[in-house]
This record gives structure tokens, C-alpha cells and sequence, in this order.
């Protein structure tokens, strides 16, 4: 809702149609916060055609790519999401490699280096926690990640933006095909349950560690991203958030 007398904040949401960018979308708009999602396709997406959600309704949904931003649209928000990424999967191929790179790394590196161009205020970046294994290069999804939290770093320590990475594991909640068909990973937070129940139990470091990358939700991420923005008062310029922050 918006608090009468305060500008209604503005958010650009790169990804925005996708599993964890349409969830932000639809928190933030029901908020009373301006949102415009940002995907190759464009459009809204297919399962919320024919709702006739409020929320999505007030959603502008554009046609953009991560790679080459519009610069009007940077300079008048408050904030902007990057939800942009592809599945961690093996390549066998260098063009499937660079296309990895390019879907985590290339594409939201030139979006970063824009933001500090058009002094964004706020940046909410979501990347990924891996098990140990799949931190190395030859590794696409991995390298692309790095990378950009990398160049994130080096751009924005002691700036005036405010950037806050969110690190999840395997995030479930409802998510819909391109062509608007329901894959329900609710399942997943019953394994979360089970990792965060023997979190609690064990007294070993590693194994805490271990079972604090349970799973975590949709809902809990987008919530977080609300609060970052509503709230987000930190002294450090760029913060990051692990996932048993994310769980709470
Ligand atoms: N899902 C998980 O379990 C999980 C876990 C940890 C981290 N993450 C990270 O969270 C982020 C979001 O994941 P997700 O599951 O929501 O992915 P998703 O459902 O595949 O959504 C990706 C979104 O990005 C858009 N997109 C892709 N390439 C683009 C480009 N070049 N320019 C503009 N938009 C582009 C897609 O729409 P178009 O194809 O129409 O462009 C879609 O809106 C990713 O970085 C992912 O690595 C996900």
C-alpha cells in the first residue's frame, strides 16, 4: 500500500516473467510499488493471462534483454531486480558453455555496469549458493555467478548504491511452463523442514553447514527482497545474503 504523501517507488525486474522474478513482481505490486518485468519473451506471462489478477494487471510488462538495457528506464528507478539466470546444467559443447556464461555471467555484468552508469540506488541481485564440487570453471553456471558477484563488488564497495545478493539453494513453490502448466515443486519444502530440523540438532560445524542449504521458498525470497527495499538500511554497500538467512 502505498503511505499517502510518500513518491510510489518504481522497480525494474530483469527476469521478471520467470519462476522467482514473477514472484517479486507480485509481492512488490501488491505492495503499492510500481513494477515493470523485463523478459526476452515480453508479455505477462501465460498462467496469469485470463486472471484478471490486480496486481498483474498494474505489472507493465516489457520486451528487453539483460545484455543491453534501456537507459531511460534505469535513470527513473528506485531499484533494480536481476532475476535473469539458466539451470545449472553440465556443457559439452563451448557454445553451450558460452551460452551458459552468458544466461548467469555476460548478460547481467553489462547490466550492472549500466545501473552504476545511471547511479541506480538499489540493486537486488539473486545468484546461488553450489555444493563445493561445482566451483570450478570449467563449470559455466558457476564461472557466470562468480563473476558478476565479482564485478559487482569491485563497482559498487563504497558507493551510494545499495546492493544486496541473495544466495538460495533450490528454491521451490509453484512454478509454470512457458506455455502456463503448473510444475509443483511444493514437495521441496518438506525436505526443507527435514534440513532445517536436523540443523537444529546437530552440534557439528560441517554438518550445520550442510544441512543449513535446505531449500528454501519462493515466497521467503520474495519477502526478503520486499523488506531489502522497504528497509534495506545497512552500513556495508554491498551485502550478502546466505540462504539460512533466506530460510530465517
Ligand atoms: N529456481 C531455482 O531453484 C534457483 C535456485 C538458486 C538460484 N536461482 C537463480 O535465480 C534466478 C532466477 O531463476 P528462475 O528459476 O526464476 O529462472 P527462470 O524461471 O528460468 O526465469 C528466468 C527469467 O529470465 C528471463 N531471461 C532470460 N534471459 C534473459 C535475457 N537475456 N534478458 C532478459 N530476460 C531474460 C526469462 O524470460 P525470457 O526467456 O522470455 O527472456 C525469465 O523471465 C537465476 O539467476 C537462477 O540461477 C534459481
Amino acid at each position: 500500500m502505498q503511505v499517502q504523501g510518500q513518491k510510489q517507488k518504481h522497480m525494474v525486474i530483469y527476469g521478471g516473467t520467470g519462476f522467482v522474478g514473477s514472484k517479486i513482481a507480485e509481492v512488490f505490486s501488491r505492495q503499492g510499488i510500481q513494477v515493470c518485468c523485463i523478459s526476452r519473451s515480453g508479455g505477462m506471462p501465460r498462467q496469469l493471462q485470463n486472471t484478471q489478477s490486480e496486481w498483474a494487471e498494474q505489472v507493465e510488462w516489457l520486451q528487453g534483454d539483460v545484455a543491453n538495457p534501456d537507459p531511460e528506464l534505469l535513470a527513473k528507478t528506485d531499484a533494480v531486480v536481476i532475476c535473469v539466470g539458466s539451470p545449472p546444467v553440465p556443457t559439452f559443447s563451448s557454445k553451450a558453455y558460452e551460452a551458459q556464461y552468458a544466461a548467469n555471467g555476460g548478460g547481467n555484468i553489462a547490466l550492472v555496469k549500466a545501473c552504476k552508469e545511471h547511479s541506480v540506488k538499489q540493486l537486488i541481485i539473486i545468484s546461488a549458493t553450489l555444493p563445493s564440487m561445482f566451483k570450478t570453471e570449467r563449470f559455466a553456471y558457476y564461472k557466470g555467478k562468480r563473476d558478476l558477484v565479482n564485478t559487482v563488488e569491485e563497482l559498487f564497495k563504497n558507493s551510494d548504491t545499495k546492493v544486496s545478493i541473495l544466495f538460495p539453494s533450490v528454491i521451490f513453490g509453484r512454478r509454470y511452463t512457458k506455455s502456463g502448466k503448473p510444475i509443483p515443486l511444493g514437495f521441496l519444502k518438506y525436505v526443507s523442514g527435514t534440513f532445517q530440523f536436523l540443523s537444529r540438532q546437530t552440534e557439528s560445524h560441517f554438518l550445520k553447514s550442510f544441512f543449513a542449504k535446505a531449500p528454501v521458498s519462493v515466497d521467503a525470497i520474495a519477502q526478503l527482497c520486499l523488506s531489502e527495499v522497504l528497509e534495506g538500511s545497512t552500513t556495508e554497500s554491498v551485502r550478502h545474503i546466505e540462504n539460512q538467512d533466506i530460510l530465517g
